[in-house]
């Protein structure tokens, strides 16, 4: 599967709109870990390496940020600025977090228990990683 916007349900109501997702169903894997970025300070950048065996869905549950995609040969950049949109980011992509906007959460759905060794931290070692993998 490509980098791609996942469209979630949507119950609007006028007491406040609800939105969910559920685990084999809007996303194609089992959830092992979910973490949140937020108080990100204007300018910076969070996220910048490549997992080797995790895939994940990001979900900007309040403001909005964008998502650089690169595989290493192309970028591909995602605005992220609606809680009931999802971006699925399989394995093996560098991708880093940008352009946050103030209050912004940024919702990580992983694949995966946190683990080191599984990230990839240098670009350059990511490119190799691509060539012997990709
Ligand atoms: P990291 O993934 O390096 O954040 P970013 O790529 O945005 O800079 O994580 C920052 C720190 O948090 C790092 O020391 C590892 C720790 N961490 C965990 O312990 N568990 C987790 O699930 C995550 C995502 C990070």
């Amino acid at each position: 599967m490509q980098p791609q916007i996942i469209g979630l349900p949507k119950f609007e109501d006028p007491r406040g709109n609800l939105s969910f997702i559920e685990e084999d169903k809007h996303i194609e894997f089992t959830i092992q870990r979910t973490y949140w970025i937020y108080d990100v300070p204007s300018g910076q950048v969070r996220g910048g390496h490549a997992f080797k065996k995790q895939h994940e869905l990001i979900v900007a549950l309040s403001g909005s940020f964008d998502v650089e995609v690169d595989n290493g040969e192309k970028k591909q950049n995602f605005s992220l600025s609606r809680s009931y949109y999802g971006l699925y980011i399989p394995a093996g992509l560098w991708r880093q977090m940008q352009n946050f906007s103030t209050n912004s959460v940024a919702l990580v759905l992983s694949s995966t228990h946190f683990d080191e060794n599984d990230y990839i931290y240098d670009y350059s070692d990511f490119l190799k990683y691509r060539n012997i993998h990709g």
